[in-house]
């Protein structure tokens, strides 16, 4: 599958992504990395890697519909398949998002439904629970909403701070992530195809 990968910042995600389809085989090629950001490191890790990059700044654009147009011109002209949002920190609109049902992924930065939304490893430390995690699922009109394909667990300490509970949930999700690429590309997921399905809007 052809994949594209959205991304704001230092790109670690992309980083794993790219690892793991370029050294062992699942089912996956990333043809294209955009950022909103320029000159951000994930896209120097991607052109390390020598994959194309597009830098779509959203500031020049009227709204977010207009900037999700012009995201959807560049994956369609790269026939991307599979969209993998690593640390996109742009709302995708519901026009973009049910165009790419089921085909569209993101990671998260908690065990969701919990702390969904910005800061999830503060709310995490604030809540006081001993146990937090990362989340890849797919991504639908609601934010961080969408069915859940992989989660990873993570101990959280008392005495631990926020920089570091996101640094140990960094390493869950470079490992979650490319897990659930793979299993939306070679092994299919049966059962959470079947409830996209059930929903009757999978393309
Ligand atoms: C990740 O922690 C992800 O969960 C969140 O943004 C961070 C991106 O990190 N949405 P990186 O750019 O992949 O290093």
């Amino acid at each position: 599958k052809r994949v594209g990968v959205l991304i704001s910042g230092s790109g670690t995600n992309l980083q794993a992504l790219t690892d793991s389809t370029q050294t062992s085989n699942i089912g996956a090629e990333i043809v294209l990395v955009m950022s909103n950001k320029d000159k951000v490191e994930g896209l120097k890790r991607a052109e390390r890697a020598n994959i194309p990059t597009k830098v779509i700044d959203h500031r020049n654009f009227p709204n977010r519909e207009d900037f999700d147009k012009a995201l959807l011109n560049e994956l369609v002209g790269a026939r991307v398949e599979i969209v993998c949002l690593a640390g996109f920190m742009r709302i995708l609109t519901g026009e973009f998002t049910s165009k790419w049902k089921g085909k569209l992924i993101n990671v998260h930065p908690a065990l969701l439904p919990l702390c969904k939304g910005t800061h999830a490893q503060k709310q995490v430390v604030e809540a006081g629970v001993t146990v937090s995690g990362c989340t890849v699922h797919f991504v639908d009109e609601t934010v961080d909403g969408g069915l859940i394909i992989v989660q990873e667990a993570v101990p959280v300490y008392v005495d631990g701070t926020e920089e570091m509970l996101t640094e140990k949930i960094k390493v869950a999700e470079h490992k979650a992530f490319p897990r659930a690429l793979e299993l939306i590309t070679i092994r299919a997921i049966p059962e959470l195809i079947k409830l996209l399905n059930h929903e009757n809007q999978v393309v």
